[in-house]
């Protein structure tokens, strides 16, 4: 996820350009850059590695940029590290196409391919400068107009993009393409805008026009026009926008936390298709070959904290598939002692951040005793992605709220594609089947949706307990690696006491702290272990606690036992984890909010735990 912005009017863009790309940086902040013009002169480009001060500094906060019309960036890597290299603007070799870009060229290396044999060159890793180099082939192959260029790339590229470009031959506009990715244009008496998102315009105008998908636009300095795919014109309402600033930067959610639980359908979908080619689980891009998958002889997933829990799912899947030894250490612990490793071990780190100070520890640790390491990592260019062997990156774009969702639902689809493509490779599930649970897992997306749908329930169920005093979280299997997540959002941003626990342990002590009114929740996903856990709940419910029950569309008769009973979608179990845990975010944020407490950022917390 990145953030772009475009300006052409009466005032010197830079410092507008500027002041956008600041009110996007939640999008991205590893690197920026600016490209700026004045009518027909040569056009400017200037780009810095870091946040968006240090770009600013570099062009005097843009009064360093002459020029009325310009494009600019704020960086989220997804392809190529964080570099002033990698940085946009993109440009063609003499300049003809300048361009920025949000989103994902899925297919950029076929693209590439076809510009390198076109005699094309690149100076970056991005897919980027391949959607920039592919207009320019087309505008110079056909002397055709930007909007039939345009419309030629946009008809061989697949995925998600929002394009903003400046055509050498035409000063004072900037052009607009839109696929998936969002993309706003406001339009005043003196200046057309372009950005990512609301907040980075609304400073200029609340005047918006909606650019569809496979849409255009030319932007000048007193008129904004829209073209479809066959370069017709399209005609459009400007229509005012009622946001103020902040919840704009929210997307119109009141936290960022909300925010991103509802980011989660996308974040998964991009971190799927990342992992599948053709139909195929394809892990070319994480660097584990077959045979080296054949060869591992076991896997300790290391990690700390919500990715922790990912590793807990992950050993129940990959070992139920993959049928390979796993085993789960908090980082804190495996780095201090001298874990026993086989020289055929596969460590895997999982770490949002990748600079999480314990979790690098440990990666360090397995290097040490030469174990290859794979690390599930968000952001790109971090330590741990740097210094793992391999890296699975996850696809879920900046996290900014404190308490991890959508990156730890992007690591559990990581996990998902690595244990099937384990069990295929090592003959534990014939390709049939990994087809088939491919074909499911493909609509986990959707089914987040539909889970999502019933968050009125879960709001209006959480603000009866926001005093609670104790929570406590059962399951059993896949179930308890679910509860350890739920138990964990609900300590972390609402302060409430809750324990998650193996639901067979209660008899072995903590039954004894279920009063009367204690709220218990039990999770019940796994067909095989749902009567067992289902008696744990009446052995509970027998000594006065108030259950919540947390199970599949059909396993009504929970109903008979449970005071209160969310759904979700049934699908295959070793997918459960990524729905069961929607309501137990929810309700954790419900609470928090219930309480009046700082959702974003919870008391003692931080982002990512570089110290000890
Ligand atoms: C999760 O909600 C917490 N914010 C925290 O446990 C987090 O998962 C942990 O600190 C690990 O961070 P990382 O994924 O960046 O390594």
């Amino acid at each position: 996820m990145c953030g772009i912005v475009g300006y052409v009017g009466k005032k010197q863009a830079a410092p507008v350009l500027l002041s956008g790309l600041a009110k996007l940086e939640y999008r991205g902040y590893d690197s920026a850059g600016l490209a700026v013009r004045e009518g027909d002169r040569p056009v400017e480009i200037v780009k810095a590695k870091g946040r968006l001060k240090v770009l600013a500094e570099k062009t005097d906060n843009g009064h360093a940029l002459a020029g009325r019309c310009g494009i600019g960036h704020t960086r989220w890597a997804t392809h190529g590290e964080p570099s002033e290299n990698n940085a946009h603007p993109h440009m063609s070799d003499d300049q003809n196409v300048v361009g920025v870009h949000n989103g994902i060229i899925e297919n950029y290396q076929e693209l590439k391919d076809k510009l390198l044999r076109k005699g094309y060159k690149f100076y970056s890793e991005t897919d980027t400068e391949v959607a920039v180099k592919l207009v320019d082939y087309y505008y110079k192959k056909y002397n055709i107009g930007p909007v039939d260029a345009i419309a030629k790339a946009m008809v061989r590229i697949r995925g998600s993009y929002a394009l903003a470009i400046l055509f050498r031959d035409y000063p004072d506009q900037v052009w607009a393409a839109r696929k998936d990715s969002p993309m706003i244009i406001g339009l005043e008496d003196d200046a057309a805008y372009l950005a990512s998102d609301v907040p980075a315009i609304l400073k200029y105008t609340n005047h918006v026009y909606y650019i569809g998908n496979l849409e255009m636009a030319c932007l000048k300095e007193d008129s904004v026009t829209f073209y479809n795919l066959d370069g017709d014109t399209v005609e459009k309402e400007l229509t005012e926008i009622e946001w103020d600033a902040e919840a704009a930067e929210k997307g119109g959610f009141e936290h960022f936390m909300m925010k991103e639980i509802h980011e989660q359908p996308k974040a998964v979908r991009d971190t799927i298709h990342a992992g599948v080619k053709d139909g195929q689980i394809d892990l070319s891009e994480v660097g584990l070959t077959d045979d080296v998958i054949r060869e591992i002889s076991d896997i300790v997933f290391v990690a700390c904290g919500s990715a922790y829990h990912v590793g807990i799912a992950g050993q129940y899947i990959m070992e139920d598939l993959a049928r390979i030894p796993v085993r789960v250490e908090l980082a804190s612990e495996f780095r201090y002692r001298k874990p026993l490793l086989k020289e055929k071990t596969l460590v895997i780190v999982i770490s949002q951040s990748g600079e999480t100070a314990d979790s690098l520890a440990a990666l360090r640790e397995a290097k040490a005793d030469g174990i290859r390491t794979l690390g599930i990592v968000n952001v790109v260019g971090s330590s741990i992605a740097r210094e793992a062997d391999n890296v699975f990156y996850t696809l879920a774009g900046p996290e900014i709220a404190v308490a991890t969702t959508k990156a730890y639902s992007t690591q559990l689809a990581a996990v998902y594609l690595l244990a099937m493509k384990f069990a295929l490779v090592r003959g534990e599930i014939s390709a049939e089947k990994c087809a088939d649970m491919l074909a499911e897992l493909m609509t986990i997306p959707d089914k987040i949706e539909r889970v999502l749908e019933d968050k009125e329930r879960i709001q209006w169920f959480a603000a009866k307990y926001a005093n609670a005093k104790d929570v406590f979280q059962i399951g059993r299997g896949l179930d308890y690696a679910i509860c350890l997540e739920g138990s964990l959002k609900m300590k972390e941003i609402s302060y409430i006491h809750s324990e998650a626990y193996a639901a067979g342990e209660l008899k072995h002590g903590t039954i004894s702290l279920i009063e009367d009114g204690t709220l218990v929740i039990g999770v019940l996903t796994q067909k095989g272990l749902y009567e067992k856990t289902l008696s744990n709940m009446v052995e509970v419910k027998s000594r006065g606690a108030y259950l919540m029950g947390l199970t599949s569309y059909g396993n009504y008769g929970v109903e008979d036992t449970a005071d209160f009973t969310v759904y979700i979608p049934k699908t295959d179990e070793h997918f459960a984890t990524s729905l069961a845990v929607i309501p137990l975010q929810l309700m954790g944020y419900y609470l928090s909010v219930a309480r009046g407490l700082d959702v974003d950022k919870p008391r003692n917390l931080a982002k990512s735990v570089t110290v000890e």
